[in-house]
């Protein structure tokens, strides 16, 4: 029987958990007796003659599988992708480029492993991987994608901002003051949430939740303690105001009287050695995407369900996110995940004291 060639690559923003699933797949697949090929910097890669490279485990031996960072790149800013294509006009060049690089690759499968911008773009080009099995795992540390539970490169990204509040929790106490700290997380505020959770911050304000600066002030003013942390995801807005969100909400607190500082952990959440519960499902994904190829599966992502792992399909995955047009990119429709009202966290947060908004 003629042996597989599976081809890897990651795209969009990196985090952890990027390498393991590449090491896990390189191991999988070796014990099926497949090759594998690491497209080098995502799309770009397979512009132009592809740049590949032969993965084995001398490699990426397993002592680096736990970095964060992607082993392969996730690509040059500026280079041709999926939306500066439809910004430039050159889709069908685009795609006419990465379908002529796959045929000379003669891949069996290709795996991509991306966030919703570049899983939903992939589904809407999707004739380009129409020779190959297309099989997707997602990642990213917003925790935006529909029909998965989790992404990779979550759980990582909330110990870091979880270790960086740590940190903070004590200077701030030396000081009698307030730490505003803003996540990153896109629109979405899960990152936000889960890690404010975990350190107890006093306040966390999400994209989600309207919120009102007088109720936040008061909250403050009437806490048990004289310092503490305010989480600020990055996607909340604050009406006739303009500049970061931290910024915002830290100058309307010194305005009350509030003795506060910023501190921005930026892409620290994205880095880190990969947390144990990030690599388990990292070899989860790459288990059921190595499966999914073995099934003759197609156009399909790996998702966690009520703790089952399985394949969903990708037009499924982009009927059921909230989809967000970008008006600068016309045709750009990116499918989607925020938290719910009903998210049992959010019920935890108000109960444990923390100002969420407006969120009853
Ligand atoms: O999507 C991941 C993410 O880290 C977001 O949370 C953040 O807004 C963005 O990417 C930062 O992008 P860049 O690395 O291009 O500054």
């Amino acid at each position: 029987m003629k042996r597989k060639k599976i081809g890897i690559m990651t795209t969009g923003g990196d985090c952890s958990g990027l390498n393991t699933v590449i090491h896990r797949v390189i191991r999988g697949a070796s014990i099926r007796g497949w090759r594998v090929i690491g497209i080098l910097d995502g799309t770009d890669g397979l512009c132009g003659t592809p740049r590949t490279i032969e993965l084995t485990e001398e490699v990426l031996p397993i002592e680096n599988a736990r970095l964060s960072g992607s082993f392969l790149h996730n690509g040059h800013a500026g280079a041709l992708n999926f939306e500066t294509a439809i910004e430039r006009n050159k889709v069908a060049q685009f795609n006419k480029q990465l379908r002529k690089s796959l045929a000379e690759l003669k891949l069996d499968a290709l795996i991509l492993v991306g966030g919703n911008g570049s899983t939903s773009l992939a589904w809407a080009n999707r004739e380009i991987y129409q020779d190959v099995q297309f099989i997707c795992i997602p990642k990213t540390i917003d925790m935006d994608m529909p029909l998965t539970d989790r992404t990779i490169g979550f759980d990582t990204a909330v110990q870091q901002l979880t270790s960086f509040c740590d940190q903070l929790m004590l200077t701030a106490r030396s000081h009698h003051r307030w730490f505003v700290v803003q996540s990153m997380g896109r629109d979405c505020g899960n990152l936000a949430l889960n890690a404010g959770v975990a350190i107890g911050a006093s306040a966390i304000l999400i994209p989600e939740i309207k919120f009102n600066v007088d109720d936040l002030i008061a909250h403050i003013k009437s806490a048990p303690t004289d310092y503490g942390i305010i989480m600020v995801s990055e996607g909340i807005t604050l009406r006739g105001h303009s500049g970061k969100p931290a910024d915002m909400i830290s100058r309307k607190l010194t305005a009350a009287g509030i003795v506060n500082r910023t501190a921005f952990p930026e892409h620290t959440q994205r880095a880190g050695d990969t947390i144990a519960t990030d690599r388990i499902l990292a070899t989860r994904f790459a288990d059921c995407a190595l499966n999914a190829i073995e099934n003759g599966e197609t156009y399909v992502m790996t998702a966690l369900e009520c703790g089952d792992v399985k394949t969903v399909s990708l037009a499924d995955f982009v009927a059921a996110g909230d989809s967000t047009h970008d008006p600068k990119i016309p045709g750009l429709c990116t499918a989607n995940a925020y938290i719910e009202p009903d998210d049992p966290l959010l019920s935890v947060a108000r109960d444990m004291g923390i100002y969420i908004g407006n969120y009853k």
